[in-house]
């Protein structure tokens, strides 16, 4: 791959879902800023507790607390072939510090995939998903049920639904997204970077426009 994807997109749109299937394939990191703070949040850090009640509120953590953190991350050798972002960048400030930081770290432009969803999905997407506890595997009650109810297929781990992912807090998380995230799609469609992908297709069909991006891409 040897380069960033970037996957851009609403909540509940999928891109956890397709970032880890990618990573996999390519033998690359899959690095979720989303995740790596609920690690932070489940080992009770400092960052953990900083960002703990934003999180909660559906709010974006601030930018200076998630750049710290990406640039210790990509700095790491695993991710000297490429990586795939879920959930970074997310404001106009943290792409402008991403594309700096490829550039000094010898990287090509990241490639840009939008997962482009109704908002009046999000909430199905969201409500119905359970994650494991154990390695993080994502289901969905409705659309991708595990085969043991409440038991992940790959280690029997417990499934349990995010604190952000009851209903009240969509509301916020969709705004805060509408507000600060949003205008990155013309900032990177500006770039020529951006491809698009209809994320209210089945699994296997993004599964399948995801690989032809990468695919086709120079
Ligand atoms: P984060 O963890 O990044 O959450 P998000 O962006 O809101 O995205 P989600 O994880 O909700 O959705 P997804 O698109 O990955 O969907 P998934 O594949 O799981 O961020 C959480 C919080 O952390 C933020 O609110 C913020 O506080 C903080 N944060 C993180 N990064 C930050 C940053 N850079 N800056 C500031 N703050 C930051 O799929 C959803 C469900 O749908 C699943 O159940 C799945 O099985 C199902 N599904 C997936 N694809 C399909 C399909 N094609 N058809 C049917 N069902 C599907």
């Amino acid at each position: 791959m040897d380069r960033a994807v970037i996957f851009l997109g609403p909540p509940g749109a999928g891109k956890g879902t397709q970032a880890k299937e990618l990573a996999k394939l390519y033998r690359v990191p899959h690095l979720s800023t989303g995740d790596m703070f609920r690690e932070h949040v489940s080992l009770g850090t400092p960052l953990g507790e900083q960002v703990k009640p934003i999180m909660a509120r559906g709010e974006l953590v601030p930018d200076s607390l998630v750049l710290k953190m990406v640039r210790e991350r990509i700095e790491r050798p695993d991710c000297s072939h490429g990586f795939v972002f879920d959930g970074f960048p997310r404001t106009v400030a943290q792409a402008q510090y991403l594309s700096v930081l490829l550039r000094q770290n010898g990287y090509r432009p990241a490639l840009v995939v939008h997962f482009a969803l109704d908002p009046a999905l999000v909430l199905k997407r969201i409500t119905g998903r359970r994650m494991c506890k154990v390695g993080g595997e994502i289901y969905n009650i409705y659309e991708r049920p595990p085969k043991v109810d409440g038991r992940c297929d790959n280690d029997g781990g417990e499934l349990i639904q995010r604190p952000d992912d009851r209903e009240e807090i969509v509301a916020p998380r969709l705004e805060a997204y509408e507000k600060l995230t949003e205008p990155l799609v013309s900032y990177y469609q500006r770039l020529g970077r951006l491809h698009d992908v209809d994320a209210s297709k089945s699994i296997e069909e993004v599964r399948r426009r995801v690989l032809e991006i990468v695919r086709n891409s120079r």
